[in-house]
């Protein structure tokens, strides 16, 4: 198969390039590196049973299997990929039947699949196939459905003015499986200019909770009252309800997290709260899979710190540093 461009796939360039690699069969398995004689003869890094070639552990693997099951019955369709990996034939709509967006998934489960296998080898993490799936069919969401251009912009233009600003935006993903959310908040002034904005991720038991890490994670940072902030801003409507009512959860511990949120607010003169649908604020969506995949927290003052695929979520929605 000859070369594809980059950008064929509606996914990033770096792994638009890593597809290319895998058709080359140049992708770095333990087999690749024998081949070259840079490396022993190492079993596969999942099951550790056969050659760690590139079909094996990207597709026949029974491990990677358990994978493209989730990934397949996430996305609701078959996916093509009878004729293997390295022969291209699944970015081929004519013949496999694949279309765009399958190819992408694909694309981004091989992606994820392969940082698993990283993560397996260098930090010795293992596994998750929920974990694998979700992000990568996230990952194909997030580039797939390109937002409303400048939307994040244009709620806010619409909806604040100076005085409620600065704005708050908070969300979160929730893993099930896992157990792990991701957490993120984004401080905005009332033309769409972003003050700060950071990342987290954290052990919960429910949605419900992980909006309300969220809410204190992002409380936290503003703990000092610097930024003066008016309006907040949440995707979860029951946290909102509970939080401006005083009603109270049947989770004890969530209950004291609502007390603390509820404790920060005070010292913050109470800016007021209000449900935000997270689809209107996707930038801060981005962060939160972003929070999810990274074990540290991340802060940004400057935009120029944010990976590109962030970036480009920001600049699609007309926020801007
Ligand atoms: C899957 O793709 C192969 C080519 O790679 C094609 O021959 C086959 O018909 C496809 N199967 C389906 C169910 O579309
Ligand atoms: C989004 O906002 C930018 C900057 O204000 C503007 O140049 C651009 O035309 C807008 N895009 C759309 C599609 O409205
Ligand atoms: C985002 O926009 C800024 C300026 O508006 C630009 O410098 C930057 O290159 C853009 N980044 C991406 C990934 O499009």
């Amino acid at each position: 198969m000859g070369g594809i461009d980059c950008g064929i796939l509606k996914l990033p360039c770096g792994l638009n390039i890593f597809v290319w690699l895998l058709l080359h069969n140049a992708v770095k398995t333990n087999e690749y590196h024998y081949r070259l004689n840079l490396g022993p003869q190492s079993p596969c890094s999942f099951c550790g049973l056969n050659n760690e070639n590139v079909e094996h552990l990207f597709l026949s693997c029974w491990k990677s299997q358990m994978v493209w099951n989730l990934v397949s019955s996430a996305y609701g369709k078959a996916i093509n990929l009878s004729q293997g990996i390295a022969s291209g034939f699944w970015l081929q709509q004519e013949v496999s039947g694949n279309d765009l967006f399958a190819q992408s998934l694909i694309a981004s489960t091989l992606w994820f699949l392969w940082k698993a296998r990283c993560n397996k080898v260098f930090n010795n993490d293992q596994l998750v196939y929920s974990k694998v799936s979700q992000m990568a069919v996230g990952y194909v969401r997030e580039f797939f459905y390109a937002p409303s251009p400048n939307l994040s912009k244009n709620f806010i233009l619409y909806n604040f003015q100076f005085a409620d600003s600065p704005i708050l935006f908070t969300d979160a993903i929730f893993n099930d499986d896992t157990s792990m959310a991701g957490l993120s908040f984004i401080f905005s002034d009332f033309k769409a200019n972003i003050i700060c904005a950071g990342s987290s991720r954290s052990h919960v038991s429910s949605y419900v909770e992980a909006a309300a890490s969220s809410l204190c994670f992002a409380l936290q940072n503003e703990a000092n009252g610097v930024r003066n902030v008016k309006t907040i801003l949440c995707p979860c409507a029951e946290l909102v309800r509970v939080v401006q009512t005083g009603d109270c959860m049947d989770d004890w511990r969530l209950n004291l997290q609502i007390e603390v949120i509820k404790g920060i607010m005070d010292t913050l003169l109470v800016p007021k709260i209000l449900f935000v649908p997270s689809d209107w604020n996707r930038p801060a969506r981005s962060l939160a899979i972003h929070g999810l995949n990274h074990h540290e927290i991340s802060l940004f003052h400057h935009g120029r710190e944010l990976p590109r695929w962030l970036m480009k979520t920001f600049n699609l929605s007309g926020l801007s540093f």
